[in-house]
């Protein structure tokens, strides 16, 4: 009986010791404490300021297309990846917030289908945290994020890290933030776009063909070449242009995202930046 007793009262101990660890800081700021750690406007503590920096910590903010590759502005409504990572020499778990917000710091969210160490919590004031799912084991998280509408202009992405030595305490971590301006891409539209002065390379962006069409002159014995964003040829075609006859290229079969037209003739070449949205 006493032992029942016992292993009851130990069992209880250990239940209140296992809810502690679940719902503490350590789960996630917003989660836990509804609070914005990330150095953005607004927030009043960032993860440095409890975590210290006993580890020398640093964080960086990546947004990604659906190629992987790094991007410098967006498309309106086009789905990418936020990848944030911190980095530190001998920690031994990780945490993470990122916000995005307009140039009046006012929310802009869009963040979904977060990786598994990663958690997606809106605090009352709107504002949209993804951050880490308790303790991470990896250094990197990351969510899709939906670029906003049309006119939104430069969203800001602020992040704060903090690289930790698994204690349960504040003592012997390490924090840090970073931030990062993601123009609108205005200059991609549904519009013909000139390279140099008489070739046309349309639409853009473009599904299941690009076409290509000299206005004031035959151009013969060009070459067309479609590169990945990472330089990975995908596209070949010879093409000779007669005055305003529109010259197809195929690319019903390749991935959506952006891609690089390469068009050479009598050793000038020209390069245009399209998307495919097959
Ligand atoms: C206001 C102070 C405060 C701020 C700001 C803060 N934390 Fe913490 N954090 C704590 C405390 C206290 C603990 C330890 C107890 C607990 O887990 O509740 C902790 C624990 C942690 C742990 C586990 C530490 C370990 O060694 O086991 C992680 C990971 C963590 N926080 C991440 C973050 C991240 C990421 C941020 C910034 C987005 C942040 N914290 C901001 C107070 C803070």
């Amino acid at each position: 009986m006493k032992k029942t007793l016992l292993s009851i009262f130990a069992l209880s101990i250990l239940a209140i010791g296992i809810q502690i660890t679940l719902t503490s800081n350590a789960s996630g700021r917003a989660f836990f404490a509804s609070s914005g750690n990330t150095g953005a406007p607004g927030e009043s503590t960032t993860c440095r300021s409890c975590h210290g920096s006993a580890f020398s910590t640093t964080v960086s903010i990546v947004i990604k297309d659906s190629l992987r590759n790094p991007i410098t502005s967006y498309i309106p409504g086009t789905v990418y990846n936020a990848e944030f990572t911190v980095n530190a020499t001998g920690a031994i778990r990780y945490g993470f917030q990122l916000v995005s917000l307009n140039s009046s710091n006012s929310a802009v969210n869009g963040f979904s289908t977060p990786n598994v160490n990663t958690r997606l919590v809106t605090l009352g004031n709107g504002r949209q945290y993804a951050e880490h799912a308790g303790k991470s084991t990896t250094n990197s998280f990351g969510t899709q994020w939906t670029a906003p509408a049309t006119g939104t202009g430069t969203v800001t992405f602020y992040g704060g890290g903090a690289a930790v030595d698994n204690n349960g305490f504040i003592g012997g971590d390490g924090g840090n933030i970073a931030s990062f301006n993601l123009p609108e891409n205005t200059s991609v539209g549904f519009v013909e776009s000139t390279l140099r002065n008489e070739l046309l390379v349309y639409p853009n962006p473009t599904r299941n063909v690009i076409k290509l069409k000299n206005t004031s002159s035959d151009v013969k014995n060009a070459v067309a070449e479609l590169y990945t964003i990472s330089g990975q040829l995908v596209l070949t075609k010879n093409v000779s242009l007669k005055q305003n006859n529109a010259e197809r290229l195929n690319v019903s079969n390749l991935e959506n995202g952006y891609y690089i037209l390469k068009i050479s003739n009598e050793g000038q070449t020209v390069e245009e930046k399209i998307m495919i949205q097959n």
